[in-house]
């Protein structure tokens, strides 16, 4: 089993990059963000906490998006593999990533960090509000605010997994295909 965490600010492409890396390497795409956008979409309670916080660009209490993560381990018991995208966005979310998949006999093999500077964000994701429907991409206000609570509570998570020599940096800028074609570099060395 081989697990990845493809980190990074708001806007740096992890959605992008995650759906060309499931399409080659078969891994089970775990996105904090689209499952929390699907409890919305379905009005469960759980959606209708969430969307208070995402509204405003902050970050959703650590046990909900914990327990998210820990049902959707159990509920893929065949996977070769995960690919966290948004997720762990806390250091307390980053040890009880590693305790569940301790329980699971394995761990995190790279944690791929995409780099993109905040005027490079803020405009992709203007630019995605035109069309995306995203509440939390249609004003300027809440995009830096999710770009701070980033700086704030979500670089510490590069700084954990530092400490165990698995963090990568990736230049998250330039065409998709360039982008993937780094991040395809670094998993092949380490599947080889
Ligand atoms: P989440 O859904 O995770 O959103 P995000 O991290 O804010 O980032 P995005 O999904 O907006 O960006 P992305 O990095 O996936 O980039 P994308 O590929 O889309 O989280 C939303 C909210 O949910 C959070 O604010 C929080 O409230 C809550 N939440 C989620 N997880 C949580 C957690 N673990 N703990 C607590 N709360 C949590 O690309 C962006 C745009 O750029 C697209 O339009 C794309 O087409 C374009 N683009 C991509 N690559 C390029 C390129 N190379 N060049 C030009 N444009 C590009
Ligand atoms: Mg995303």
């Amino acid at each position: 089993m081989f697990n990845i965490i493809l980190f990074g600010p708001p806007g740096s492409g992890k959605g992008t990059q995650s759906e060309k890396l499931i399409a080659t390497y078969g891994l089970k795409h775990l996105s904090t963000g689209d499952l929390l956008r699907s409890e919305i979409a379905a009005q469960t309670p759980l959606g209708l906490e969430a969307k208070s916080f995402m509204d405003k660009g902050q970050l959703v209490p650590d046990e909900v998006v914990i327990g998210m993560i820990s049902s959707a381990l159990d509920q893929n018991p065949l996977a070769k593999g995960f690919l966290f995208d948004g997720f762990p966005r806390t250091e307390a979310q980053s040890v009880a990533l590693d305790k569940l998949l301790k329980l699971k006999n394995t761990e995190i093999g790279v944690v791929l960090a995409l780099d993109v500077s905040e005027e490079e964000l803020v405009k992709r994701l203007l630019n995605r509000g035109i069309t995306s429907g995203r509440s939390d991409d249609t004003n300027e206000t809440v995009i830096r605010a999710r770009i701070t609570e980033y700086q704030q509570k979500t670089t510490v998570v590069a700084n954990y997994y530092a400490g165990f020599d698995k963090v990568v940096h990736i230049k998250g800028e330039g065409t998709v295909d360039e982008i993937f074609t780094s991040l395809r570099s670094e998993i092949d060395q380490r599947l080889s």
